[in-house]
């Protein structure tokens, strides 16, 4: 009977992700709800379109609706009369009528879930809190639709809440800095896709991001003028709560500390002059731990700004400090011999436990990068793994709670599948339910050592958008080819919400031609990459923080259009080397020789000439595989010519890698059996 039973659960369980997947092919929603059935209504979208909400005094709904409202507006160019939403008291029907049972508050694992019904006559949103409604909207949003004569939302029921509570996105502001503007721009981003947590790396070695007025020498001294105010600082956390996003702060430390130190010297571990970092890697300067002014300075710190971040997870970095300084220095040698600490490590500990209590002091609760841990902190401190899923795992087996980063590196610049498919929790995770609780979720991290305000926006979306459905959605949502699908139209609309990763592209393009006709440039972007994992900026000392972030490779970015498209042909072809298959790929060939002659009539300046050589070879194998590929053969000559280019192919150009390479050298070996 038991066994019976269990097959039947198997089965309704495999129909529902059979469903789930037929359907994610039809809507273009992200992350994917937990449940989505389609009724075959329509809510045609007119200007009679009206909101009604339980009360108007609840700003963050208000606010809510009313971006919902100029959302769909400018969306579908109707003019809809009532622009605002209405108390629903005050008539007896509305198009979206909206009801939640109370105002949610922004802390970890708050519900959020709601539902969401649209038919022919109405269409409902009902959640547990506000913040639930705000989910909602955004689903509701992902679902306008149209035809020659309407624009609608699709009829559909969904039931829908998240897998994981804590679902993150880090940007690194300390590297270069963001002015609020692009912050707020991807707090609303971050709503769209559900995410609801800001974690905001503040200080590193190379800026002290924040106003401190008990130790003003920090932002003075410490970041080049470029620092957030108070007043901006409440301005940014108000605007992430009226999105039902969380903010959590970074302070790092001990190490990535010279910007610390310009200010405070005399908190150093060694006895030098301390500037500004203008270079990107892992520095030695590091507090001293056994300094008293050194807790002095960072309770002056903390507890000045401790009040500015209302929520209680404050982050305290801890990552890569090394220790050399501390190994330098006899004082800390003969300190850690009193204390019976035996190695830096455990002087890191000693430390972290006295930073713990100056935070608990101002109510908060500590996080830092998986080096905190150790197990004579208090069990709320949260891990945030970034080294391992083992650092979690074993965190999550000691009753910590912790949050996943590794494999969600967005810095990389890896294809996106890497991220999407980086499940937190593989079956064999050996966690009991209780631990299970203890994983919060993950976040994606922007490292800013090669981003602007110009840039950071292409190296964080649309991918960010895949790794929220990873962070939100059901685990078995795992299908690459259906998520790039939804993700394409995710992020046209991400561009509409005032994300510029894909208008900026053309603002470098037309930078670096000298405004000259940049199609044979996109053309290039279309099939370059930038280099990954570090590659750029090896060693890291290529670039200062100030050096032009506005080249070739800045237009560049992952998963290149072009490229995968190309690649899947060229897989096809090479599987079944038909008529139908060859004519896919011999468009891309054509569009290459072509762009090469294009590229010649702008290549008048220093910068675009370090891109002919790849030009023109990308345009002699493609000469030279059409031409093999039509007559279906390739001379020896040829063939030697050929495997000369790819082998020049294969080299970076201007910090770029051709993501077409393989295929070709694929297609060159093919003629060569
Ligand atoms: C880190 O990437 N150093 C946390």
């Amino acid at each position: 009977m038991k066994k019976h039973i269990l097959i039947i659960l198997i089965g309704l369980c495999h129909q529902y992700i059979l469903s789930q997947q037929q359907l994610s092919e039809k809507y273009n929603l992200m992350p994917w709800p937990k449940e989505v059935k389609e009724n075959n209504q329509k809510f045609v979208i007119t200007k009679g379109f009206s909101v009604g909400i339980q009360d108007i005094s609840n700003q963050r709904i208000r606010k809510a609706t009313t971006r919902f409202l100029r959302r769909l507006s400018g969306r579908t160019g109707v003019f809809i009369e009532d622009g605002f939403a209405q108390e629903s008291s005050t008539k007896d029907s509305f198009s979206l009528l909206i009801k939640y049972k109370r105002k949610g508050n922004l802390e970890l694992g708050e519900d959020e879930s709601y539902q969401l019904k649209i038919t022919n006559k109405y269409i409902h949103i009902d959640a547990e809190t506000d913040i639930g409604v705000l989910r909602g909207l955004e689903t509701l949003l992902q679902l306008t639709n149209y035809n020659k004569t309407q624009y609608y939302f699709s009829g559909v029921s969904i039931k829908d809440t998240p897998r994981f509570p804590w679902r993150g996105l880090m940007i690194d502001v300390a590297r270069h800095y963001q002015p609020i503007g692009v912050l707020k721009r991807n707090l609303d981003a971050m709503a769209s896709v559900k995410l609801n947590v800001f974690h905001w790396h503040l200080t590193d070695d190379q800026g002290f991001r924040v106003q401190v007025n008990s130790r003003p020498k920090l932002h003075q001294l410490g970041s080049d003028g470029q620092y957030y105010t108070h007043n901006q600082i409440k301005e940014v956390v108000a605007y992430a709560a009226d999105l039902g996003i969380r903010v959590v702060p970074e302070f790092d430390v001990p190490g990535h500390a010279s910007s610390w130190l310009t200010a405070y010297p005399e908190i150093a571990s060694k006895d030098t002059i301390y500037n500004i970092e203008r270079y990107a890697g892992i520095f030695n300067p590091t507090l001293d731990p056994t300094n008293n002014k050194t807790y002095k300075i960072l309770d002056d710190v903390f507890s000045e700004i401790a009040p500015l971040f209302p929520d209680v997870y404050f982050h305290i970095g801890g990552d890569e400090n090394e220790g050399k300084h501390w190994d330098e220095n006899q004082n800390i040698q003969a300190f850690k011999k009193k204390h019976g600490l035996k190695d830096n490590h455990e002087l890191q500990n000693y430390f972290n436990i006295k930073v713990q209590k100056i935070l608990k002091k101002n109510g908060k609760i500590m996080m830092g990068w998986d080096e905190i841990f150790q197990p004579e902190l208090p069990k709320n401190v949260v891990i945030h793994s970034w080294r391992g899923k083992e650092a979690m795992l074993e965190a999550a087996k000691k009753g910590y709670k912790t949050v996943l980063s590794k494999g969600f590196y967005i810095d990389l610049l890896k294809p996106l599948k890497h991220h999407y498919l980086n499940e937190p929790l593989k079956d064999n995770h050996g966690l009991t339910d209780n631990q299970l609780k203890n994983i919060l979720g993950g976040e994606a991290t922007m490292w800013g050592e090669l981003v602007t305000p110009l840039t950071i926006d292409s190296r964080i979306w649309p991918r960010t958008a895949a790794i929220a459905e990873r962070f939100w959605s059901d685990k078995n949502i795992t299908n690459v080819s259906n998520m790039m699908k939804r993700l394409d139209v995710v992020s046209q609309r991400l561009e509409e919400l005032g994300i510029t990763h894909l208008r900026n592209r053309d603002v470098i393009l037309r930078n670096i031609s000298n405004h000259q006709n940049i199609s044979s440039l996109i053309t290039l972007t279309r099939i370059c990459e930038p280099l990954k994992a570090y590659q750029r900026n090896k060693g890291g000392k290529e670039y200062k923080s100030y050096s032009p972030f506005t080249q070739f490779v800045d237009a560049c970015g992952t998963d290149a259009k072009d490229a995968f498209l190309f690649n899947e042909a060229v897989e096809g072809f090479l599987s079944d080397n038909n008529q139908n298959n060859l004519q896919k790929i011999t468009p891309f060939l054509t569009k290459w020789i072509d762009n090469h002659k294009a590229f010649i009539k702008i290549n008048n300046n220093p910068t675009l000439a370090k891109l002919e050589k790849l030009s023109k070879n990308i345009a002699n194998t493609s000469t030279i595989l059409k031409t093999a590929l039509i007559s279906g053969k390739m001379s020896k000559n040829k063939l030697n010519q050929a495997k000369i280019i790819i082998k020049n192919l294969k080299e970076p150009t201007a910090d770029t890698e051709l993501a077409i390479v393989d295929s070709l050298q694929k297609l060159i070996e093919y003629f060569e059996k």
